[in-house]
């Protein structure tokens, strides 16, 4: 039988971290009664929690074999890995809590994590056993059920029970002051994922000191781990790409209200983020909704522009669903539903990229070699066009590079949990790396001509477009995911006029 809440009556302010300040920070507003009459009311008559009867996620054996690996190369260490706690966006007010992908990726717990749990691997001699430290339902006897705006669950919803957790997770769980008492006796055995919780490293820093550890060893090895996608991973990437999809559809059957309104962009980006939180956990990144010359910014998120007829709109979203793996896809479309000649023209010359970097993918390749077969048709069509002051030969050459001018940003990232994935990985296992089957990367070419750029002509001027397809690297070759998304001009146009 489950446990009641009731039975985990751990005494108020058992916590740790930041979430000690929620009940002091606000004194001098706050209206919660002090007394023990009020006390004892307030904890006292609760019905029991209805047992709940949980079973493994599917994800479950999956984050058992990704330990195991983990595990292998860190033989000895106590490896700390946290999810890392909330953060603040104004004062007490908080950004949508988002465990940290690494968290996510051992542990499968995504959307629902109980901010600032820890996932801990304990060396026991032939391995590691796996607990997550997490912070247990605190009890209706306590004040921080009721008093604590920032983690009581009278303000912001129940915490799953430890044998819940247990259960769904395929992990041991213990509570988070285990954990800090678990902190007290660490030693230079002990690697931590640095970036996750500051406070948690700082603290075992204090204990085991900072210099001689593998800490950055633990950062690396995951980031690598992540390069190459399991099967759980890859259906998750698919169910984003279709919300996304999704998404992009509604966008373009809203397209009457957003050409009406004087920020249509944010019109755009709101129906975007209504199916990413409909569908999923939230976007991936935040929404870029460039209408006109505001494609030419690269990470255009103001997003505060009108949308007229005879622009073009970039739109670059992506859905991240519940276990927190995310879909970065780009379609740049006509408002009226046709192309003008030039914004044609600009737009097949980056569908001709897209393709040629998609045709060169397959296992074996290295993965720079995507950008170099997206580059060598974007600085073919820029030198046609007469943009650049050098040879097409001496610009594709180190030494010069001007077609870049037009887009300067890569062709490709790796994609999962995080939209750019990977990070840390190291160069000879990214950009210089070997592609293998299970990758799954972006392909999104480009080309932008600033509204001011006056090496281009003036029918140019102000048209930004780019393709962002994601990718599976396959066993002899490549799948584009994404591609139910219409691509080619002439699909795009029927997409925007079916829609409109
Ligand atoms: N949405 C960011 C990117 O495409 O990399
Ligand atoms: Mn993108
Ligand atoms: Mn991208």
């Amino acid at each position: 039988m489950a446990m009641s809440l009731l039975q985990h009556s751990f005494t108020a302010w058992q916590t740790v971290g930041m979430t000690d300040d929620a009940v002091t920070r606000n004194a001098n507003r706050s209206t919660t009664p002090q007394n023990s009459a009020f006390h004892t009311y307030i904890s006292g008559n609760w019905a029991d929690t209805p047992a709940l009867d949980p079973t493994q996620r599917e994800q479950g054996s999956w984050c058992a074999r990704r330990r195991d690996v983990l595990s292998a190369a860190f033989e000895g260490n106590t490896v700390v890995l946290p999810a890392g706690p909330m953060i603040s966006r104004s004062y007490d007010t908080f950004h949508p809590y988002r465990a940290h992908s690494a968290f996510s990726y051992y542990t499968g717990w995504g959307s629902d994590t109980v901010p600032d749990s820890v996932l801990v691997l304990t060396p026991n001699g032939d391995g590691h056993d796996a607990t997550v430290f997490f912070r247990f339902p605190a009890g209706r006897g306590t004040q921080e059920f009721y008093s604590n705006a920032d983690i009581g669950e009278f303000w912001v919803g129940p915490r799953p029970t430890p044998e819940h957790v247990a259960a769904e997770l395929g992990v041991a769980t213990r509570s988070l002051s285990d954990f800090d008492e678990l902190l007290q006796q660490a030693d230079s055995n002990w690697v931590i994922l640095r970036e996750a919780d500051v406070a948690i490293t700082t603290e075992l820093d204090g204990r085991r000191g900072a210099g001689d550890t593998r800490d950055a060893e633990l950062a690396q090895f995951q980031s690598e781990q992540r390069l190459v996608k399991d099967e759980f991973e890859i259906a998750e990437i698919r169910r984003a790409i279709a919300a996304t999809a999704q998404g992009f559809d509604d966008v373009l059957s809203s397209m009457g209200e957003v050409r009406a309104h004087p920020r249509g962009e944010r019109l755009i980006e709101g129906t975007f983020n209504r199916r990413a939180r409909a569908d999923g956990n939230f976007v991936g990144y935040e929404t870029i909704a460039a209408a006109g010359a505001n494609a030419c910014y690269l990470h255009w998120t103001r997003n505060d522009g009108p949308v007229r007829d005879g622009d073009l709109v970039l739109m670059d979203a992506g859905v991240e669903v519940e276990s927190l793996y995310t879909a970065d896809i780009t379609r740049t479309f006509p408002v009226s539903g046709t192309f003008s000649e030039t914004q044609r023209l600009v737009y097949e010359a980056v569908r001709e990229a897209a393709d040629a970097a998609f045709s060169i993918v397959k296992p074996g390749i290295i993965f720079r070699d995507v950008h170099a077969a997206a580059m060598a048709v974007i600085a073919r069509h820029v030198a046609e066009w007469g943009f650049l002051p050098v040879t097409l030969a001496e610009s594709l050459g180190d030494e010069g590079q001007h077609h870049r001018r037009y887009m300067i940003h890569g062709t490709s990232h790796h994609l999962g949990l995080d939209v750019h994935d990977c990070p840390q990985a190291r160069r000879e296992f990214y950009k210089d790396g070997v592609v293998l089957e299970g990758m799954v990367f972006t392909i999104e070419p480009g080309l932008y001509f600033q509204i001011d750029d006056l090496t281009v002509p003036e029918h140019f001027r102000g048209i930004g477009v780019r393709i962002e397809d994601n990718i599976l690297v396959t066993a002899n070759g490549a799948e584009n995911m994404s591609s139910s998304i219409p691509r080619t001009a002439d699909a795009v146009e029927a997409w925007v006029t079916r829609l409109s």
